[in-house]
C-alpha cells in the first residue's frame, strides 16, 4: 500500500470501468427491446386485422357493393367504408340513433381518418389494416365526418357526411 500504481494497473482499472458502462449500456438497450415488444405485444385488436390493399376492390369485405351501412343477420348495424386520395366511399352513411353501429374501414394508398362530428366516432384508417369500433349516436341528425389524418393535398377535402336517422 502507499505505492505508486504501475501505469499496467492505472490499465486495468480504466479497462475494468469502461467494460461496466458498456455492459450498462447493453443492458439498456435489451430492457429497451423488451419494454418495445411488450407495448407493441398489447396493442389494441383493431390494429392486427389486416386486408391486402391490392385486392381489396376486387374480392372481400371491402368491394364497393358492400360498402355502406348494413343490418347484419345476427342484428349488428356495420357500416363499412374505404378511404382514399380524396373521398371516402360512400359519401354518404346512414345509421340509426340510440342502437350501437360497428364502423369497419381501411385505407388503399394513404394513412387517412376520420371524425363523425363532435361524437366519439374517430379512427385512423392505415392501408393494409381494418380499423374497427363500435359506437352508439343518441341524436338524430346529421355530421360532416372530415379526414382528420394529413393525406395530401386535397386533404382539407376530403369528407362525407353522416346522416342519424331516429
Ligand atoms: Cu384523407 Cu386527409
Amino acid at each position: 500500500a502507499g505505492e505508486p500504481l504501475s501505469p499496467h494497473d492505472v490499465a486495468v482499472a480504466a479497462e475494468r470501468r469502461w467494460s461496466y458502462i458498456v455492459g450498462a449500456v447493453i443492458a439498456l438497450l435489451v430492457v429497451m427491446m423488451i419494454v418495445t415488444g411488450l407495448h407493441w405485444a398489447s396493442m389494441p385488436p383493431s390494429r392486427v386485422e389486416t386486408v391486402d390493399v391490392k385486392t381489396l376492390h376486387l374480392k372481400g369485405e371491402f368491394v364497393e357493393g358492400n360498402l355502406g351501412t348494413v343490418l347484419e343477420p345476427d342484428g349488428r348495424v356495420v357500416v363499412r367504408l374505404v378511404a382514399q386520395q380524396y373521398s371516402f366511399v360512400p359519401q354518404c352513411i346512414v345509421v340509426p340513433a340510440g342502437m350501437p353501429v360497428t364502423f369497419r374501414g381501411t385505407a388503399v394508398d394513404a394513412i387517412h381518418g376520420f371524425v363523425v362530428g363532435t361524437t366519439n366516432a374517430n379512427t385512423m384508417l392505415v392501408p393494409g389494416f381494418v380499423a374497427t369500433f363500435t359506437t352508439r349516436f343518441r341524436q338524430p341528425g346529421e355530421h360532416l365526418m372530415p379526414c382528420h389524418e394529413y393525406c395530401g393535398t386535397g386533404h382539407e377535402a376530403m369528407w362525407a357526411r353522416v346522416q342519424v336517422w331516429p
